[in-house]
Parts: C-alpha cells; structure tokens; sequence
C-alpha cells in the first residue's frame, strides 16, 4: 500500500499537475456534501462501473465509510451481528451508533496460523440466536486476502429481513477481473467499503462506500457521511478516486490480467526454494483466495515472519506490506512489475540459504485467545472513569483500550471487555517476537475502568 506503488501506477500528467487540483469549493469544482457537477458525474460513474446503485467517495479511508454504514443501519441500544476479525473501525462505528456487537468467530488455519473466514452455518446459527439483530457484517476480504462465501451469506441474510454489510476494504480491484473473488456488490451485499488507496492507483485516505439496497437509508446515509467527512475534503484524492475508476473501467481486466501471470510466474519460482510455501485457494475448501494477496509462509526456513520481513528491508531493500508470526504479506497490484516479484524472489532466496533457522517455528504456535466477556456497553465506554495499569497487572480487569496487534488488525481486546489472563499472555507473546500491538502504551501499560 499504496496501491499506486509510489505513482508507478498513475498517469504522469496527473502527477505533474497535483498543485492544481489542490482547490476548494469554488464555482464549478462542486461540493462533496452537496455534489451537483463534477462530484455528482464522478460518483455516479463509480456506481456505474463498481456496481452500485449509488457511490459515495471518502476522503477519511474506508474508516469513515464504515463508522456511516453503521451509523445509518443501526441506533442506540441495536444489536449488530459482526464477525471478530473485524478492523478497529468497526467497533469504532458500533461506539458512535450506540449498537452493542455479537461476535462470530471466523474459522483458523493452524498451517498459516491466521484467521480465514466466517461460515454460513455460523452465521445462520447466531441469526437464530439473535432475531433482533438489525443486520450483519462481514470483513471480506480479510488482511490474508481470503474470502467467504459472500452469495450464500447474502441469501441466507436477506432471507432472515436482515441488511448484509461488508467490509470489502481489501477488495476494491475485485469487480475488473473474472479469476478474482466476486465483490461484494455483484453477491446482494446492501452496502461495502472499498479502500481504493490499499489495491488500486489511487491516494492514501480514498475510499469508495457503495451502495444497491432498498433496505439503506440513503438520506441518512448522506447525513452522517457529512457528519463524519470534513467540509474541505481534498480534491486531490478525490481526483484520485475518479482516476481510479477510469484506469479500471478502460483498462483493469487486461492489467490485472497481467498481474496475475506475474504471480503465477512468482509462484513457481518460489515452489522451487526450500522453506517457503504461498497461500492459496486449493488451501482454504470452500473459501476464495484473493491471489494478488501473497501471503508467504516462512515457518519452515524457523524465522518468523517478524524476522524475514526484517531481513528483507535490512539487506535486500524490500518492504512488504506485513509480517505475522508465521508469514509476509505484500500487495501486488497493477502497478507492479516483473521487477517487484524478481527483486522479493532474490531477496526470499538469499535469507533461505543464508538465514535459515535450526528450529522450526512451529514449536512456538500460539493461537488466538477466546472473546472475553463483556462487562461494560460499548455505548458507555466512553463516559467511564480511567486508569493506566501494566499489561501484566490488568487481568480480570475491564479495558477500556482497543488492543489490536498490526496489523492485522483484528481486536484481542475491545473497549468494555474483561482482560483475561490468555489475553495478556497473547499480547505478552506478539510483543516478544516483534509484533507491534497498538493500544498500550510505550511501556507497556493499558488503559482499564477504575
Ligand atoms: C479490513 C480493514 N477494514 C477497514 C480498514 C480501514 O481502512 P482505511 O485505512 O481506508 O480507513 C482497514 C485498514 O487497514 C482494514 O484492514
């Protein structure tokens, strides 16, 4: 990220003339919280070529988009079927709306030691539990670029009266390439997110919030996406957005055509180095892999994934996008070229052959810890008395802290709940193999209700 692979993936007379995008709501540049003109034919050709009824551009990530869908379908005291491996924004969205989450567990595979995705069954279970619960929301794809069964999902909960929302922030290439998973818009999803800026040519905060459903309000969508979104939205990324949608309306098949050829290429090259394994579809039964997500596991080299990816920008000059115990992650999107994949092969080869461990990482697994119970509403959360105390102290005590290692961003503690003393183990663990865990404090220390 992002996606534009510093401008590779832009045209060059964009690039050239920023500065004179850089204006504000003057007489025929239009106004994103009242678009009439310009703004108004961007979106509605965005809607035409993402699949939707209506899109909305979003200058705040798909963050702000999220926080308005939750906002429109929920109110205070509403119960929200979300899936745990959800991105902080999304608890963020229930704070703001006043809803109180039911967690599904998304499924594990232990070979890759990550969460894959969430299944209709588990679903259809919690909708029975719970035939109050205004709608349910799915993150799809996740961070690893996996991908549930988003059709069956949207029947089943259309079936039931419920709205379907999705979290479709990684996957905003999908609709322009038949090989890749179906979007969420072409499956009966009523509303998603797509961060434009994480896989197509398009700037860091642009987002798409695209709606097809009768069941959305779409006044009071527009009324909280004016809450949240600033009056002087940039229109350099909203530029972007539109330039976005063209380069893939006129070109996207044919490019992301290529990519995938190149990760194929990519794929065999690495079957042939020893310790390294890719993630893909024949991996996961009924789920869909995203393959322009490469999700490289390097437990068999005994380096984690910490440590490769350390290796990778220390002697090999190559960022990826993250690391996680067992594996790399990296983005390839259209502006990539066969130069990215040879320099990540050569770099992947050297610390196999160089590097490589004695033990095998998979003496050290850890697995996620169980959601806690929850004894604070998230919608009070925020009026609660606070104190700081060391992780290592804070067992039985009730966060008031989104802890979240990242990425992948998937919530270990969310506002409200009970630490447990799994819960500081895990955290303990992330940290001491070099993950970064955002919601303690430099020291360490975590923010709880007195
Ligand atoms: C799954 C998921 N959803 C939502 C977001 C928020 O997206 P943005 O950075 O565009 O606000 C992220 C960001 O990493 C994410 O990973």
């Amino acid at each position: 990220m992002p996606g534009h692979k510093l401008g590779k993936g832009m045209p060059s007379e964009f690039l050239e003339s920023l500065h004179l995008l850089d204006v504000t709501e003057i007489p025929g540049t239009d106004n994103l919280h009242f678009p009439q003109g310009a703004i108004k034919e961007a979106q509605e050709l965005a809607a035409k070529a993402f699949g939707a009824e209506y899109t909305f551009f979003l200058v705040n990530g798909s963050t702000c988009g999220i926080h308005a869908m939750i906002m429109t379908a929920c109110g205070p005291g509403d119960r929200l079927i979300v899936a745990r491996d959800c991105h902080k924004s999304v608890i963020g969205g229930m704070m703001l709306a006043g809803a109180e989450p039911v967690y599904i567990c998304p499924e594990f595979d232990g070979r890759f030691n990550i969460s894959t995705a969430v299944t209709e069954d588990e679903i259809e279970r919690v909708l029975k539990e719970n035939p109050d619960a205004k709608g349910v929301l799915i993150t799809r794809p996740n961070y690893h670029g996996v991908c549930a069964d988003i059709q069956r999902i949207a029947h089943l909960v259309h079936s039931c009266g419920k709205i379907l929302m999705v979290d479709e922030a990684h996957g905003a290439h999908f609709r322009f390439n038949k090989k890749l998973p179906v979007c969420a818009m072409d499956s009966g999803a009523d509303i998603c997110v797509q961060s434009a800026h994480k896989t197509l040519p398009a700037f860091t905060q642009s987002a798409y919030l695209h709606v097809k459903s009768s069941k959305i309000d779409i006044d009071r969508l527009k009324m909280n996406l004016s809450l949240l979104q600033t009056t002087s939205p940039s229109y350099i990324l909203m530029s972007s957005l539109d330039i976005a949608r063209a380069i893939m309306e006129n070109a996207g098949d044919k490019l992301l055509e290529k990519l995938l050829g190149l990760v194929d290429c990519f794929e065999k090259s690495l079957s042939g180095i020893e310790g390294y394994f890719l993630l893909n579809k024949s991996l996961l039964g009924a789920f869909h892999h995203d393959r322009t997500r490469l999700v490289i596991n390097v437990a068999n080299t005994g380096l984690t994934g910490f440590e490769a990816e350390k290796l990778l920008r220390r002697e090999f000059n190559t960022q990826v996008e993250m690391s996680d115990l067992c594996n790399i992650v990296c983005i390839a999107t259209i502006a990539d070229s066969a130069e990215s994949f040879d320099r990540l092969l050569y770099g992947l080869g050297e610390i196999a052959s160089k590097f490589k461990q004695q033990s095998k990482l998979t003496d050290i697994y850890i697995g996620e810890p169980d959601i806690p119970p929850r004894k604070i509403e998230l919608k009070d959360v925020s009026y609660i008395k606070a104190e700081l105390v060391m992780l290592e102290r804070a067992t039985g005590r009730v966060s008031l802290q989104m802890v979240t290692p990242y990425p992948p961003g998937i919530p270990v503690l969310c506002p409200g709940e009970v630490i447990s003393g799994d819960a500081v183990e895990y955290i303990r663990s992330i940290r001491a193999m070099g993950g970064n865990v955002l919601g303690l404090g430099e020291k360490g220390e975590i923010q709880v209700a007195v």
